[in-house]
């Protein structure tokens, strides 16, 4: 066997037993003793286990109503209720398109150009208390 044989053999070896036996790094153990956050956590889940519950969230399904009402209801409650629109004080049709215009640069609200000022004009026909 030549001297270069014999070094391909040895790289061979090395590389096949990588393979077969490499194995990557065990996880670090937990930390013994336990973190001070970890016995406060688990303190904590003692006193107070978790446990499912079901809850009634307040009636979400308010839409808006009356003629104009759809490209309203199609803009304005994907973010939030139509009750934060509607629980305003009486506002001009100007003083509404402004509102419309900062939800989309304020909040980035996908309204179209073209339903801005039908938004503006529905609202400010709204009656108010
Ligand atoms: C992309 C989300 C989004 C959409 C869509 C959206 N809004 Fe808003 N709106 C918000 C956020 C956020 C607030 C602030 C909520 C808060 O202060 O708790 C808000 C608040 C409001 C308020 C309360 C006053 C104020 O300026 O904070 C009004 C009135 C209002 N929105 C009207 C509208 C109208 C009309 C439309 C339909 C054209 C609309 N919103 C669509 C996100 C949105």
């Amino acid at each position: 066997m030549s001297f270069q044989n014999f070094c391909y053999g040895i790289v061979a070896v090395a590389g096949i037993s990588l393979a077969l036996f490499g194995k990557s790094p065990p996880a670090p153990p937990a930390p013994y003793p336990p973190t001070p956050e970890a016995l406060r956590f688990a303190a904590a889940e003692a006193a107070y286990p978790f446990h499912n519950a079901s809850i009634e969230l307040p009636a979400g399904d308010r839409q808006f109503q009356g003629p104009g009402a759809e490209v309203a209801n199609a803009n304005c409650l994907s973010c939030h209720s139509a009750g934060m629109v509607l629980n305003q004080p009486p506002l001009s049709r100007a003083v509404w398109e402004e509102e419309v215009r900062k939800m989309r640069t304020a909040y980035h609200a996908p309204v179209a150009e073209a339903d801005v000022e039908p938004i503006a004009k529905y609202l400010a026909s709204l009656p108010r208390p």
